[in-house]
C-alpha cells in the first residue's frame, strides 16, 4: 500500500521517521513534491511538482545491490509506462537524452533499508537545475507510475543484473573518477561485473571501482 502526501521534506526522512516510532506500515510513501528532497553525499535532490517521489521499506540487503536493482526497477517501469528506454549511470542515476530523470538513494535504519526513488516525470523543467531533464511525457498519471514501480521493486525483478549492464550509460567512455569528493583516476568504461562495480581500463590494466562517483570526460 502506498500513502501519498501532497507535499513532504523528503519521503525518506518521512518514512524513517515512522520507523523511529516503531510504525512500519504503510510499506511505501509517496509525495508530489518535497521540500528538502535528499540525494547521495547530502546533496540537495530538487523535487518540483510533476514528478514523483517515492520511498519504499525493504528488508536489510546489501544497499549496493538494492540501489541497483532499484535502477533496473525504475527504467522498467519508466519504459511500461512511457515507452522510452533510459540508460543507467552507474550507480544510481537514470539517464534519457543526457539528463538525469531519476535518483536513487538507498539508506539503512536498523535492519531494514529505505529506498527513495525521485523521477521527473512530467516536472517543468525551468523547475530543475541544468543537468536535469524531465520524462516531459503526458503518458500516465505519477499514481500509475508509482503502482508500476511498486510492482517492480517488490516482484521478482528477474534478469536485472543482465539488464543493468545493457543498460549502462558509461560503457565505452572516458571517465574522470571521484572518491570522498576527491579526483582518484581516469579510465575507460568496459562494462559492469557482476557486482554492480564498474570496471576501468587505464594503460592496458583493468580495475574495478566498487565507490565513489564518476564523470565523463569531455574531449
Ligand atoms: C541522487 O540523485 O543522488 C539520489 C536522489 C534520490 C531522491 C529520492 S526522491 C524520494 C526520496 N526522498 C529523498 O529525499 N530522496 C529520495
Amino acid at each position: 500500500m502506498i500513502e501519498w502526501l501532497d507535499c513532504v521534506h523528503s519521503t525518506n526522512l518521512y518514512l524513517k521517521n515512522l520507523i523511529k516510532e516503531g510504525k512500519i506500515s504503510p510499506c511505501a510513501v509517496a509525495a508530489r513534491q518535497q521540500i528538502s528532497g535528499r540525494g547521495r553525499m547530502d546533496r540537495k535532490f530538487v523535487s518540483p511538482v510533476g514528478g514523483l517521489y517515492i520511498s519504499f521499506l525493504l528488508p536489510w540487503d546489501d544497499t549496493f545491490k538494492i540501489t541497483a536493482k532499484a535502477a533496473v526497477a525504475a527504467r522498467r517501469a519508466i519504459k511500461k509506462l512511457s515507452g522510452l528506454d533510459c540508460s543507467i549511470k552507474w550507480v544510481n542515476d537514470l539517464y534519457y537524452e543526457n539528463k538525469k530523470v531519476c535518483g536513487i538513494l538507498a539508506e539503512g535504519i536498523g535492519n531494514r533499508i529505505v529506498l527513495g526513488i525521485g523521477i521527473n516525470w512530467a516536472s517543468n523543467e525551468k523547475d530543475l537545475v541544468d543537468s536535469a531533464g524531465s520524462l516531459k511525457q503526458n503518458i500516465g498519471s505519477i499514481e500509475n507510475l508509482a503502482l508500476e514501480l511498486e510492482n517492480q521493486i517488490y516482484g521478482p525483478l528477474e534478469n536485472w543484473l543482465e539488464e543493468y549492464k545493457a543498460s549502462c550509460f558509461l560503457n565505452g567512455h572516458e571517465v574522470d573518477v571521484f572518491q570522498a569528493g576527491k579526483y582518484v583516476y581516469s579510465g575507460m568504461v568496459r562494462g559492469v561485473d557482476d557486482n554492480c562495480h564498474l570496471v576501468l581500463e587505464q594503460n592496458g590494466t583493468q580495475m574495478v571501482i566498487s565507490t565513489g562517483e564518476v564523470s565523463v570526460r569531455i574531449k
